[in-house]
């Protein structure tokens, strides 16, 4: 299962069409998004596009006896969160996880399952010291970073902080899974 996270940027509209091939091609996608993220597209078109619920809460409580962010957790093959907005770069570079997408992260064995962050956000948002610092430090931890793309941004002038096309976040995102398959069997682990 692959669990996409969407933070409160422009370009969540993009994750519509990513989330879409995905499905097609016959993978199973959970989606997650922040309270921002919701208004700029709305759950149910992701509700639509997976049949799945999406998941906006930690607090909604499954039907299991596992906590819901747990057992997605664990669930999950691989984890990409875009687009990863300033904010959640913080959060995620100091530890916190107070919404869904965050509790997800967290909840993640990294040595085991990839989680890629695809920033995408204004030139000088990009440029701040503190997205730089925390982008080095998250790549410090383990977390794949997507680099941004050079063109034109919704603030009507052309810079880097792009989110990547659909297509170029699939590959990524596959290359990802087939690189966690052969560490898992190295491993030798039984699922893999
Ligand atoms: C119209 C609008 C567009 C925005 N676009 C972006 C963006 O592309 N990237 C970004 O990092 N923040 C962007 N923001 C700011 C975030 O939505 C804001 O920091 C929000 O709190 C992020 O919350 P989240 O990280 O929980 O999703 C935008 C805000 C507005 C009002």
């Amino acid at each position: 299962m692959i669990l996409i996270g969407i933070t409160g940027g422009i370009a969540a509209f993009k994750m519509a069409s990513l989330v879409s091939e995905l499905v097609q091609e016959g993978r199973s996608v959970v989606v997650a998004m922040t309270e921002a993220a919701t208004r700029f597209v709305g759950p149910l078109t992701f509700q639509s596009l997976t049949g799945r619920e999406v998941v906006t809460c930690p607090w909604t409580a499954s039907e299991g006896r596992e906590s819901p962010h747990i057992h997605l957790a664990r669930c999950a093959d691989a984890m990409l969160i875009a687009p990863c907005s300033m904010d959640m770069t913080a959060q995620l570079a100091t530890g916190r996880c107070d919404n869904a997408v965050s509790l997800l992260a967290a909840s993640i064995d990294r040595s085991r399952t990839p989680v890629l962050l695809a920033p995408s956000m204004n030139e000088t948002m990009l440029d701040q010291p503190s997205t730089r610092r925390n982008l080095a430090q998250l790549a410090e931890d383990g977390f794949r970073i997507l680099e941004p793309n050079p063109g034109w941004q919704a603030c009507r002038t052309s810079g880097r902080g792009r989110l990547p096309e659909p297509e170029e976040l699939r590959e990524s995102l596959l290359e990802a899974l087939a690189s966690s398959t052969r560490a898992a069997i190295e491993r030798g682990d039984e699922e893999a």
